[in-house]
C-alpha cells in the first residue's frame, strides 16, 4: 500500500519527524523503499544531477513523466511526488496540463511547485481539482536568476514575507511545504505557525521532516559539499574504485570466469564447426567466440523475461 497524504499527516501530528529522498530512477526507487523512506520526490534536480545542466530550468513536463514512471514501477509503499517544472504552470490551464500528465502519465501522488503568493490561486484551482499539491518556498531554485543562489528570510521583510506565504499556501490547499536554504529560525517559527507539515532542506533541524538529494547525501559527486548536506555514504569514490577493479579483473583475464559463463558440449561443437570446415580453438581465453561471451549472452536472452528469477530485476541468471 502506498503512503498516503493521510499517513504523512498523521506522522506529523504524531510529532515524528519523517524523510523525502529525491530518485530519479527504477534501481533508486527500490533502494529508497527498502530503506523504509515514505516520501520520494521526482525532482526537477534531475537536470543537474542526471542531465548535465547547471540548473533546473531545462527540464520539461516529459523529463518528469519518464522518471517518475521508472521511479513509481520501482516502489509500492513510497508517496511519490512529482516536480512541476519551470514555466508549466504560469497558467492555470498550462499547470492543470502538467499536473495531469505528472500524475495521469508519471503516475505521481502530488505535484510540487515553486511560489507563494503569486501561485496561491493555481494552487487553489489544482487542489479543487483533487490534485494534491506540496508547495515549495525560500530558495526556489526555478526563480534562481531573479533571486540569486542564497539562503533566502535573512531580513526582517523577506522573513515576514515567506511567513505570508507559507499561510497563504496552506489556506490554498496545500498539504506540506518545501522549506529550502530557510534560516533554521524562521523555519522553525514557520513550522510552528502551520498545521500542515514543512519539509526542510538547508532549513535547520526544526521542519517536520527533511528533504534530501539522493546524489548528495549518497556522496555521488566528488565536487563540494553544500553546507545543507551531509555524505551518509561515499558511493562516488566506491564505484570509481569498483570499476577499477573490473577494467583490472578484464585486463588481467580473471573476469569472466568460469561462474560467470556457460558451459556446452564441446565435443559436439568441435564436430559441427569441423563439418564446416572451419578451425576449432580450444585454447581459454582466446577469440570471441569463447563460451563466455556467447554463452552468457544467450543465457541473458533465455532467461531475461519478467520473472525469470535472478536479482528482481528480470534480468535473470545466467544459466551453466
Ligand atoms: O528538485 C528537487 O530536488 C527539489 C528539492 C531540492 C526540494 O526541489
Amino acid at each position: 500500500m502506498r503512503t498516503t497524504l493521510r499517513d504523512i499527516a498523521r506522522l506529523h501530528a504524531d510529532g515524528r519527524r519523517f524523510t523525502m529522498v529525491t530518485a530519479y530512477d527504477y534501481t533508486s526507487a527500490r533502494l529508497a523503499e527498502r530503506a523504509g523512506i515514505p516520501l520520494i520526490l521526482v525532482g526537477d534536480s534531475l537536470g543537474m544531477v542526471v542531465q548535465g545542466h547547471d540548473s533546473t530550468l531545462p527540464v520539461t513536463v516529459d523529463d518528469i513523466v519518464y522518471h517518475a514512471r521508472s521511479v513509481v514501477r520501482g516502489c509500492e509503499t513510497p508517496l511519490v511526488v512529482g516536480d512541476l517544472p519551470f514555466l508549466t504552470y504560469a497558467t492555470t490551464s498550462e499547470a492543470i496540463d502538467a499536473a495531469r500528465r505528472v500524475m495521469a502519465e508519471g503516475g505521481c501522488g502530488s505535484v510540487k511547485l515553486e511560489g507563494g503568493r503569486v501561485v496561491v490561486g493555481t494552487v487553489r484551482t489544482l487542489v479543487d481539482a483533487g490534485v494534491p499539491v506540496m508547495g515549495h518556498l525560500g530558495f526556489t531554485p526555478q526563480s534562481q536568476h531573479a533571486i540569486g543562489l542564497r539562503v533566502q528570510g535573512r531580513d526582517a521583510g523577506a522573513a515576514r514575507a515567506l511567513v505570508l506565504d507559507a499561510l497563504a499556501l496552506q489556506e490554498a490547499g496545500a498539504w506540506a511545504i518545501v522549506l529550502e536554504l530557510v534560516p533554521a529560525p524562521l523555519a522553525r517559527e514557520v513550522t510552528a505557525l502551520l498545521d500542515i507539515p514543512t519539509i526542510g532542506i538547508g532549513a535547520g533541524p526544526h521542519t517536520s521532516g527533511e528533504v534530501q538529494v539522493w546524489h548528495d547525501v549518497l556522496g555521488l559527486f566528488d565536487a563540494h559539499v553544500p553546507r545543507h548536506t551531509r555524505r551518509f555514504a561515499t558511493l562516488g569514490d566506491d564505484a570509481v574504485e569498483a570499476l577499477r577493479a573490473l577494467a583490472s579483473a578484464v585486463e588481467a583475464g580473471t573476469f569472466p570466469g568460469p561462474e560467470n559463463s556457460a558451459r556446452m558440449d564441446e565435443d559436439a561443437l568441435a564436430a559441427e564447426l569441423s563439418g564446416l570446415g572451419l578451425p576449432v580453438d580450444r585454447e581459454p581465453g582466446r577469440g570471441k567466440n569463447d563460451a563466455g561471451e556467447n554463452g552468457a549472452r544467450q543465457g541473458q536472452a533465455r532467461a531475461g523475461g519478467a520473472g525469470a528469477g535472478g536479482d528482481g530485476t528480470g534480468r535473470g541468471e545466467v544459466e551453466a
